[in-house]
């Protein structure tokens, strides 16, 4: 494949709702690469054919036989799926010098992919999105972060291929990829977990909203425009940033009944007194006698 060639053909195997929703975003976006849709392979001919009708191009197959060259092959199946459908790939020997595959896990990398050898080049593409609506999706793609690793030429081509559709592409090294999953779970799923535990203690402090209405809600809204209007850091307020060391103690005691929650308050509590020490609103003893306290509760002494 040259880059002198503009016209790249594209596969995909397992076109559910990420890869549908990227081969039509591909195909209604052409950059300096103007991609055609080859064959959409998904596990039955029915999905497959939906798949197509959806992106509006491509031949459906829901299976390996008969595989037509690509330039660009998506893998785009079940993340557990993903080793063993590029090994059947590269073993059915459609595949040629210069071609890419892909796949878009959040947490493995391109060598999950069935090693080249001098043959065909491998990389990731994370999108940061959710692609629970692919309708919604082609409106609401555009301003995603795309985390990119792999073989050099194929993140260059790559890099310019979701850069057209909107994507805010970054690297990230093969070996960080795990790392950078955790990251994205702790700001996402783990803030869901956070403010379900932070209901849980209003209710065991006998506050029953009668409205169904998170009490909580303008305070969460506000501490979230605060964290990213400022530099992170100088959102924090509260006791540990005020050095309120007979509050905190407080706070622990009044938990006492639920370790898994002290755990918690004092696990977040040590990230929290990191950050008041780059504030300096509180003195390093204050601070000091903070993390004392934190680290007892968390070994619940
Ligand atoms: N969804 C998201 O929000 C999102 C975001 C970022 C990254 N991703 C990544 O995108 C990938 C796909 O996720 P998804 O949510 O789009 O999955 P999905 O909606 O469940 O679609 C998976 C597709 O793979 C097909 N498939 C499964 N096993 C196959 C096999 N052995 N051979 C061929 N096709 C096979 C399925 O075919 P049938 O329809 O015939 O069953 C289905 O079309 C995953 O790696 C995921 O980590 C997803």
């Amino acid at each position: 494949m040259s880059e002198a060639n503009r016209s790249l053909t594209l596969s995909c195997i397992g076109a559910g709702r990420a890869g549908k929703t990227l081969c039509k975003l591909f195909t209604d976006h052409q950059c300096q690469f103007d991609i055609s849709i080859q064959q959409i392979i998904n596990r039955t001919l029915a999905s497959a054919s939906e798949a197509v009708s959806f992106i509006g191009q491509g031949l459906p197959a829901e299976n390996f036989e008969n595989l037509k060259p690509a330039d660009i092959w998506l893998i785009l199946t079940p993340d557990d799926e993903i080793a063993a459908v590029s090994q059947r790939l590269s073993l059915s020997a459609v595949l040629r010098q210069g071609d890419i595959v892909l796949h878009c896990s959040g947490s493995l990398s391109s060598q999950i992919l069935y090693p080249s050898g001098d043959n065909h080049y491998r990389a990731s593409v994370h999108p940061i999105h959710s692609f629970a609506n692919p309708e919604n999706s082609l409106d609401d793609f555009s301003g995603t972060a795309c985390a990119v690793e792999g073989d050099p030429y194929a993140t260059a081509i790559l890099t310019e291929l979701f850069s057209a559709i909107g994507g805010q592409c970054f690297a990230l090294k093969a070996d960080k990829k795990t790392l950078y999953h955790a990251a994205t779970v702790m700001a996402c799923n783990n803030l869901i977990s956070l403010l379900s535990l932070s209901q849980q203690m209003l209710e065991a402090a006998g506050v029953d909203s009668a409205t169904g209405d998170n009490l909580f809600q303008p305070l969460i809204e506000n501490t979230l425009k605060n964290y990213f209007r400022s530099d992170g850091v100088e959102a924090l307020t509260g006791p540990i940033s005020r050095g309120d060391s007979k509050t905190v103690e407080a706070h622990i005691d009044s938990l006492k009944e639920h370790p898994d929650w002290q755990g918690v308050y004092s696990s977040l509590g040590e990230v929290a007194v990191s950050l008041a020490t780059q504030q300096g609103y509180a003195s390093k003893e204050q601070l000091k006698t903070i993390s004392n306290l934190l680290d007892r509760a968390k070994h619940h002494e």
